[in-house]
């Protein structure tokens, strides 16, 4: 058997799974989020883990895990953990949605050797950015910085004391070269760090340490080895069985991506599309990145005091898109815009706006918001034809149908069970226990599809012209 923990933005989910990938348990805990100032995102890193350790808990309360052969780690990207030399930790983590170290990332970003050697922008999330704040606004701390470990590499620390990463969380750095799947030596020393400084790279399906001897006995686990594991997308793909070339899935969490696997490297910086390596050795994947997708309906829904499935319950079949328009940048935009500083719009309000209608603009802006990056990955030569659709958003039909009308291709909702993160960091322990491979990561069957209704291409097709002209016309404001 096997354990996947997936440090998700609000919660980590553990699961327990047989050989047979049957679900033998699962435990979910959540945690806060804090936003000390505007564009700041932060966690204290010790809820992570005082989270990971109550979930094997409760596995190990109910379940015989004497089998257990391996755990892999899954964990949302970019975020900065700074630990002194003792391996304290020195300041809460910046997440992947902080982006207040926009200045940071552009000056990075006009030094061209980060773009030819990551393969990506230096966006203002990444860890680079974050780190290179913090020597400029926190000296004293980057002074006793001694190591900088991602959110899922910093719960590996806590449960095995070792320093490891993995290629698919490292690309999101902008110090990994991702063609070469190696830390660049150059691009550390631009920012006054070092390899020193850095865990040492696995790939995700290969194991990297065993767990602290004292966590074992006080959990009662079986010495067993820790994979590499993956980033939340990445892992989310192992999950789902996206690693072939073509294959791909739409996420509608947090935030939303459009995630396609590549089995070359691929890179394409100037539109604003990640490239990044991928969990299994010798494949690579490519992504557009909405920062607020879901986390723009749970802010509706925060605002209008409903719930969201109560703002989406009147919304009845698919229409043509609203005129009210909601532009989703609450927090800046990654693809395709590069864009730290815009926020989110409503446009064309009226006196009939309600809060259903002001829904219907929500889920458009994030479906306009998708075709910005389908159209971002087209331009680097990846074509999507159908992609599976995952994440809490995936729920609603209306917004899948929604969604499949604006994209053009149809949205296959995988049957009821088990196919996100935490079956893709299961399957990276397996991996890492037993020497398979891709071959693992099989896809779940299908229970039903979306597809495009032919009738509202054009008024699809009008509505994102209209979306992009209002960026178009506030940027600026
Ligand atoms: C990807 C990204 C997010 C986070 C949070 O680049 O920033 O998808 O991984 O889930």
């Amino acid at each position: 058997m096997y354990i996947g923990l997936d440090l998700g933005t609000s919660s980590l989910k553990a699961l327990l799974v047989d050989d047979a990938e049957r679900v033998l348990a699962e435990h979910t805990v959540g945690f806060d989020v804090s936003r000390p100032a505007a564009g700041w995102v932060e966690q204290d890193p010790a809820a992570w883990v005082s989270a990971a350790q109550d979930a094997l808990r409760a596995l190990r309360a109910d379940n015989d895990l004497r089998e257990l052969r391996a755990i892999g780690l899954s964990g949302h990207m970019h975020g900065a953990t700074l630990l002194d030399e003792s391996g304290a930790v020195l300041r809460p983590c910046m997440l992947w949605n902080d982006t207040r170290a926009a200045a940071e990332a552009a000056e990075m970003d006009s030094d061209p050797r980060f773009r030819e050697i990551t393969g990506n922008i230096v966006f203002p999330g990444f860890t680079a950015p974050k780190v290179e704040w913090v020597r400029r606004h926190e000296p004293e701390i980057f002074a006793r910085t001694a190591h900088i470990l991602l959110p899922k590499d910093y719960l590996r620390y806590a449960l095995t004391g070792a320093l490891y990463s993995e290629m698919s969380d490292a690309a999101g750095t902008a110090w990994l070269d991702t063609g070469r799947r190696d830390w660049s030596d150059d691009l550390l020393a631009a920012c006054g760090l070092s390899r020193e400084n850095m865990p040492k790279l696995v790939e995700g399906s290969a194991p990297t340490a065993g767990l602290r001897d004292k966590l074992a006995v006080e959990l009662d686990l079986p010495d067993v080895w820790v994979a590499g594991g993956a980033g939340d997308n990445a892992a989310a793909a192992i999950g789902a069985g996206v690693v072939r070339d073509g294959e791909a899935f739409l996420s509608l969490g947090t935030s939303g991506v459009l995630f396609a696997a590549n089995d070359g490297y691929r890179p394409d910086p100037a539109t604003a599309v990640h490239t990044f390596c991928h969990a299994v050795p010798g494949t690579w994947h490519q992504m557009g990145v909405i920062l607020a997708a879901a986390d723009a309906l749970e802010w509706l829904s925060r605002l209008t005091g409903r719930s969201a499935a109560e703002l989406t319950s009147g919304l009845g079949p698919l229409r043509a898109p609203s005129r009210v328009l909601f532009l989703p940048y609450l927090g800046g935009e990654r693809t395709p815009h590069n864009d730290a500083a815009i926020r989110g719009q409503f446009l064309n309000l009226d006196h009939a706006t309600d809060a259903t209608e002001a829904a219907r603009a929500v889920l458009e802006g994030v479906a306009f918001a998708f075709a910005d990056s389908r159209d971002a990955l087209a331009a680097t030569g990846t074509r999507i034809n159908r992609a599976l659709a995952l994440g809490g958003g995936s729920r609603s039909g209306y917004w899948l149908d929604l969604l499949s009308s604006v994209l053009g291709f149809p949205l296959d909702v995988p049957e009821a069970g088990e196919f996100g993160a935490a079956l893709g960091a299961a399957r990276l322990g397996r991996m890492a226990a037993t020497g398979e491979g891709a071959e693992i990561a099989t896809q779940p069957a299908i229970a039903h599809s979306h597809d495009p209704d032919p009738a509202l291409a054009d008024a699809c097709a009008e509505g994102l012209a209209r979306y992009r002209a209002a960026y178009a016309a506030i940027r600026g404001l």
